[in-house]
């Protein structure tokens, strides 16, 4: 697969892959063994960046994530780029699927996750680390020094910020070069162009998340799909709703017609989009199936003229789009 690059200097694929839903929020975990084989896949297929986060687990073990990732990619350590995040938990309190979040960032917090996360990713560094939300408690400044800290000590590479806005990532990079933005995009979640001058005017890359809508703008669910109520997030999302599939098919049929065109997938399509649109954006779908893995990668050979996306970038613009699940509550 195609290489990019994010900030100054971390060499990346095109298309990463996104673990989290091996073992968190697409309804039950993966059978370990199986999820530990697909990694590797991925890995052979040419994918080398790797999104794990602290959270990402089960009830039961609520660090699975990372366990796993550490497992899978043990053979491929060298050939790799591990992605892991710091700074959130979730409130297991809430009744609801998608446990609203609770930011802590303060550095003694941090600095017991990077132990852990090294410890759970059975290596002495993590390529790209991310506050996984801003903490409103913490300013960024200490964040960043913090980060400062763990470069200097060769315990991570670089850093990052999920969710950033524009104010908090100019004054963290002012202290501590941010490398990367983990962000929500896709052609239903636009509003973090907004902030692509700033990366351009910093250096900064754009790891993109929900790259496919939460996998709706494969167009592979229907106004039929179920989703388990108790552990997939995608039970209570809005554009998963019967009435939102109906109010989403002039958007589905755009994606689907270009996909013809050019002898691609709906989910290639809105991939490509995202990836011909910046050549520092890398999407980071998640999947646990083999053959969508090798259609997601393959999206990076498809290509996109700016003519056409700026053409899809109009149809998105006037096209009506249902509500789409826009990330989590944040408690405080
Ligand atoms: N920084 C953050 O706060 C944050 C938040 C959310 C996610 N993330 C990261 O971003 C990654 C991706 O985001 P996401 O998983 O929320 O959304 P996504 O990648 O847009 O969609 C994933 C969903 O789409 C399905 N899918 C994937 N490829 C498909 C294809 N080719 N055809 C049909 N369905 C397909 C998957 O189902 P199957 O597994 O059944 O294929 C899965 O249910 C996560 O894994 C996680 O690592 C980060």
């Amino acid at each position: 697969m195609e290489k990019r690059t994010l900030g100054k200097g971390l060499e990346v694929s095109a298309v990463g892959l996104g673990c989290m839903g091996f073992s968190h929020a697409y309804g039950a975990p993966t059978e370990y063994q199986e999820a530990v084989r697909m990694i590797r896949r991925a890995s052979e297929m040419g994918y080398t960046l790797f999104d794990s986060a602290e959270v990402y687990g089960t009830q039961e073990n609520p660090h699975d994530n990372e366990i796993l990732v550490g497992e899978a990619l043990r053979p491929y350590r060298n050939q790799v780029q591990i992605v892991s995040k710091f700074g959130i938990r979730f409130d297991m309190t809430s009744p609801e699927v998608n446990h609203p979040l609770i930011p802590d960032s303060r550095p003694e917090v941090i600095r017991t996750s990077v132990e852990g996360s090294l410890k759970r990713l059975q290596t002495d560094h993590i390529d790209l680390y991310f506050q996984h939300r801003i903490d409103p408690a913490v300013e960024p400044e200490a964040v960043a020094g913090v980060m400062a800290d763990l470069i200097r000590e060769g315990k991570i590479l670089h850093w990052g910020i999920s969710e950033a806005n524009e104010e908090y990532l100019r004054r963290a990079h002012e202290v501590c070069p941010v490398t990367a933005v983990e962000n929500r995009y896709s052609m239903m979640a636009r509003r973090y162009e907004a902030l692509f001058p700033v990366m351009e005017e910093l250096d900064i890359g754009f790891v993109a998340f929900s790259p496919l809508a939460n996998g709706f703008l494969s167009g592979k669910y229907g106004k039929s799909a179920q989703f388990d109520k108790k552990y997939d997030y995608r039970s209570s999302m809005p554009q998963f709703r019967p009435e939102a599939v109906e109010q989403n098919q002039q958007l589905l049929a755009l994606v689907g017609g270009l996909a013809k065109e050019k002898q691609a997938t709906p989910a290639q399509i809105s991939l490509a989009w995202m990836l011909c649109k910046k050549p520092w954006i890398v999407p980071i779908p998640g999947t646990r199936k083999e053959e969508r893995l090798q259609e997601n990668g393959g999206a990076a050979e498809v290509k996109l003229t700016q003519e056409e996306i700026a053409e899809l970038d109009q149809a998105l613009d006037l096209i009506p789009m249902s509500e789409v699940f826009g990330g989590f509550r944040i408690v405080k």
